[in-house]
């Protein structure tokens, strides 16, 4: 993995300081699959390794001896463009020139040429309704060697796990409101 500053990314480093006080005291968010009928009917989505998954386990780390939030969760901050996080700098959410659902790495600004930050839209439910999140032509979850569902942007073109997107299932992006704390210290 490269930590290269880009100077196309140095703009984000401008934009990533005013999202950790969005992520504590704004619109907090973590989202959920509907395709009925289908294995990725209603499993939350979860960051791992710098991708997202359907089902599976969030992937967080606390640096603190004072102890942070229990990490469990994934939590989106604002339009979903960020990851609700307390780390300095925040935690970008972007699709990689594959088409993967991606997020940068603690105290690093990269994000790979080619890639798109957005925009991404969150649409709060009304009145304890379920809320919805999208990009471009939407979501769709990929299956990996692993069996894990992991998720892409819509696209015809992205390069997948199985190495055929006809393997991947499109799903609604449900977002479930959250109470504006972050959920983890940072996600890795
Ligand atoms: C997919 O790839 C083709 C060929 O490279 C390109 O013409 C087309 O614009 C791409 N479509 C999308 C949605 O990116
Ligand atoms: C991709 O999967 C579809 C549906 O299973 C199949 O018809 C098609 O031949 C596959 N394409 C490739 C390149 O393997
Ligand atoms: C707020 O939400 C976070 C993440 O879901 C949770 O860990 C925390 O316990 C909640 N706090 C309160 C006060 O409900």
């Amino acid at each position: 993995m490269k930590f290269t500053l880009a100077a196309s990314v140095l703009p984000l480093l401008a934009a990533a300081a005013p999202s950790q006080h969005k992520a504590r005291d704004t619109t907090t968010f973590g989202v959920m699959s509907a395709r009925s009928g289908s294995p990725i009917h209603l499993l939350p989505l979860n960051a791992a390794g710098g991708a997202f998954y359907l089902g599976g386990k969030t992937s967080s780390y606390c640096p603190l001896d004072s102890g942070c939030p229990a990490g469990t969760e994934t939590t989106f901050a604002g339009d979903g463009s960020a990851l609700a996080v307390e780390v300095p700098g925040g935690q970008e959410v972007y699709v990689n020139p594959s088409g993967a659902l991606s997020f940068t790495v603690p105290h690093s600004a990269y994000i790979p040429t080619g890639s798109s930050t957005g925009p991404f839209t969150y649409t709060p439910g009304k009145e304890g309704a379920l809320g919805s999140w999208t990009f471009g032509k939407g979501f769709m979850a990929c299956p990996d060697k692993d069996n894990k569902w992991q998720v892409f942007a819509s696209s015809q073109n992205a390069t997948v796990p199985s190495g055929n997107v006809s393997d991947c299932l499109g799903f609604d992006a449900m977002a479930v409101k959250g109470n504006g704390s972050v959920a983890a210290w940072e996600y890795i």
